[in-house]
């Protein structure tokens, strides 16, 4: 049985800079089933938000999709009219973004915002749709809906201003949230708090979730499926228990490696040496080479294909193609 909500196939996204044009995601594959929550994980630059706003058709005017295909609920978004997109992102598809005060509008009320987000896509009442915000504001766990509704954004915390944020992405019972760092701006108590949120959220209306984060953290304790990205490119994709038990690529294992321990004495931490290239300066062969600590000739002349490793795993790294011989590493 076919369980999908979005199908992404090989989207390339390309971007206009000033030493020419390149791609800042390229050959992108992520399948989201109903009500599953998917990470999107990786440092930053590493096109997460790319990804994310490419699927919406919201990338800025510099950039464009140059080839793939974004199946959602058996329909392709790249061959929506401008209008159906518009539709699709009100009422299928729903998106909160790191900074909730960027989402909110600061001359307006929570509650004027909340209805009015309401009100785009149901034609009922201003009454109504009052009723459903304090609904909607019980339900992000908001304890006194009716002063958070008279309130300014200034007025409130991040943490609130990021509940209220949810409840607008809720206010049309989306089938697919898209979640980009929704927490990293938050302080780590109010994370928790957030990503429980999320959780509840997910279990009661059975949605799907794709949510991006540079934290290793917030996977283990959301994911369903992990895809890593870097410089790009989907490097490793899985269940997330076999993810972190048992990571394949190189650089799956440099971030989970990178994660700090309670236990850490002694501890220098471990950080994977380098940074992410910058789109116009990809390296040759597999984008990670240059950093990789198992590196081999092949890696730097040619790039690797994605390769099946089990039912609940895939990696792009040539350890495991078939041309990769015993005693090529080094
Ligand atoms: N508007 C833009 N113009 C040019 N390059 C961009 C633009 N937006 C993003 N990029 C580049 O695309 C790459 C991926 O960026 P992004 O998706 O924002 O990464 P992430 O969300 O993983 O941190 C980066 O190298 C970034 O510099
Ligand atoms: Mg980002």
């Amino acid at each position: 049985m076919d369980n999908a909500l979005l199908k992404i196939s090989n989207l390339t996204a390309e971007f206009k800079t000033d030493k020419g044009v390149f791609p800042a995601i390229s050959g992108v594959h992520l399948t989201i089933n109903k009500g599953e929550v998917v990470c999107i994980v990786g440092e930053s630059g590493s096109g997460k938000t790319v990804a994310s706003l490419s699927l919406m058709q919201l990338i800025p005017a510099v950039g464009k999709i140059t080839s793939g295909e974004i199946t959602f609920e058996g329909r392709d978004l790249l061959k929506a009219k401008k209008k159906e997109m518009a539709q699709i992102r009100g009422k299928s598809i729903s998106m909160i973004f790191q900074d909730p005060m960027m989402a909110l509008d600061p001359v307006y009320t929570c509650g004027s915002q909340i209805i009015e987000a309401i009100r785009i896509h149901q034609s009922i009442s201003r009454q109504d749709a009052h009723t459903k915000a304090l609904e909607l504001l019980k339900q992000v766990g908001i304890a006194h809906p009716q002063r958070c509704m008279n309130a300014y954004p200034h007025e409130l915390s991040g943490g609130m201003c990021q509940r209220i944020s949810i409840a607008m992405a809720l206010s049309c019972s989306p089938k697919l949230l898209i979640a980009d760092e929704p927490t990293t701006a938050l302080d780590v108590t109010v994370q928790a708090q957030i990503l429980d949120l999320l959780k509840t959220i997910r279990n009661e209306m059975n949605m799907s979730i794709m949510l991006i984060t540079h934290d290793l953290g917030v996977v283990a304790e959301m994911a369903d499926r992990v895809a890593v990205m870097y410089a790009g490119k989907v490097m490793e994709e899985g269940d997330v228990r076999t993810i972190f038990r048992n990571p394949q690529h190189p650089y799956t294992k440099g971030l989970i490696k990178s994660i700090p321990h309670m236990d850490q004495k002694n501890g220098k931490l471990y950080s994977i040496s380098g940074a992410v290239p910058s789109i116009s300066s990809m390296p040759q062969g597999c984008r990670f080479a240059p950093r990789c600590e198992e590196a081999a000739d092949i890696c730097r002349q040619r790039e690797p294909e994605m390769q099946q490793l089990s039912d609940s795993c895939q990696a792009r790294c040539w350890k495991f193609a078939p041309e990769w011989k015993e005693g090529e590493a080094g």
